[in-house]
């Protein structure tokens, strides 16, 4: 036999030598839900160690996590009921939660990266991401009010904005809004090949932002397609995109390594709520190695071609490779 590839796995040295791919917590970007009050932190039952912070706790959660080497966030808002109405008025309004909690956490911490959210979803009354009428999602009548809240969001401080709604044309439309108003600076992460996921449920719980009634399967991609994911490739390159996003990820790492095979744009990954509540809950109960599952679906994210995944994981891996 002239070849024998077990000679490259005969001992760790040679293992690691021959190592393809390598995790850093340099790839991770660290979701974090932000809710009203002061001293709160609210567990998220169905996410295990991922918790609801009040502002001053997600400040010191942040800080912590930046000591252990995490340098890059997202943040999503839990709204109160009372707050949302059909047009996501709260989305916009100098005072809310989530502008104050941008504002504090950029000056805070001016050296790390927060991705901020624009969708309607947290803020509507009909758990959408875009306005209702009549049961359907309008597109173009949506465009004005994500780029309020996309302005809102750079004058708090984000330097960076993740458009998560998929109406058709955002990218371009929030590009010239933010550069319109001064902001050719902040950067936008879209969430360009986002499908319509049984996996976003526990998310879901964390904000109470379920839709109200029907799906998002109008707007959403359904998980059958891969070439469409194509087309939006093209549009959210040609609108202005500074990272392409696939979502969610373990499910779809052949759409990871196509986007990556056919853009020169940084392509993100998001290993979604109800992937990570998967493992946790499998490890919980004796049936996975929940430590070694989270590095292998990590690594499988990152070898399919992701070079940014927003991992719920973010904070355990870098315990863990920190020790
Ligand atoms: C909605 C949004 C969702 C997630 C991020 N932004 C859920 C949805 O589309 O209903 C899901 C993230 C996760 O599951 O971790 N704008």
């Amino acid at each position: 036999m002239l070849q024998r590839p077990r000679r490259n796995r005969q001992s760790a040295v040679i293992r690691d030598m021959v190592e393809e791919t390598r995790l850093s917590v340099k790839d991770m970007l660290f979701p974090l839900f932000v809710q009203a009050g002061s001293g709160k932190k609210t567990p998220i039952v169905s996410m295990p160690g991922i918790n609801r912070y009040s502002v001053d706790l997600l400040l010191k959660e942040i800080d912590e996590c930046a000591n252990l080497g995490i340098r890059s966030f997202a943040l999503f808002p839990q709204v109160e009921e009372s707050l949302k109405d059909s047009i996501a008025s709260e989305s916009h309004r100098k005072g809310s939660l989530y502008l104050d909690a941008i504002h504090a956490v950029s000056s805070r911490f001016p050296e790390i990266s927060l991705l901020t959210d624009v969708a309607m979803d947290p803020y509507s009354s009909d758990g959408h991401d875009g306005i209702v009428k009549d049961g359907q999602i309008l597109n173009d009548e949506t465009l004005p009010v994500l780029a309020k809240m996309a302005i809102a969001q750079a004058q708090a401080g984000s330097r960076l904005i993740g458009p998560s709604d998929m109406m058709d044309g955002r990218v371009g439309y929030l590009r010239e809004a933010l550069d319109g108003a001064g902001f050719s600076n902040v950067g936008i992460m879209a969430y360009t090949a986002k499908y319509a996921s049984a996996f976003y449920g526990p998310f879901r719980d964390a904000l109470e932002s379920a839709p109200k009634f029907g799906d998002k399967k109008s707007y959403q991609m359904n998980p059958a397609n891969r070439r469409e994911a194509l087309i939006e490739l093209e549009l959210d390159e040609a609108e202005g995109a500074d990272f392409l996003m696939v979502k969610p990820a373990l499910a779809y790492l052949d759409i990871i390594a196509l986007l990556r095979e056919n853009s020169h744009l940084p392509i993100a990954a998001y290993n979604v709520s109800g992937e990570y509540a998967m493992i946790k809950a499998a490890a919980q109960n004796g049936w996975l190695d929940g430590e070694k599952a989270m590095l292998e679906s990590l690594l499988s994210i990152k070898r399919a071609g992701a070079q940014v995944i927003l991992t719920y994981f973010a904070k355990e891996f870098a315990q863990l490779t920190k020790a």
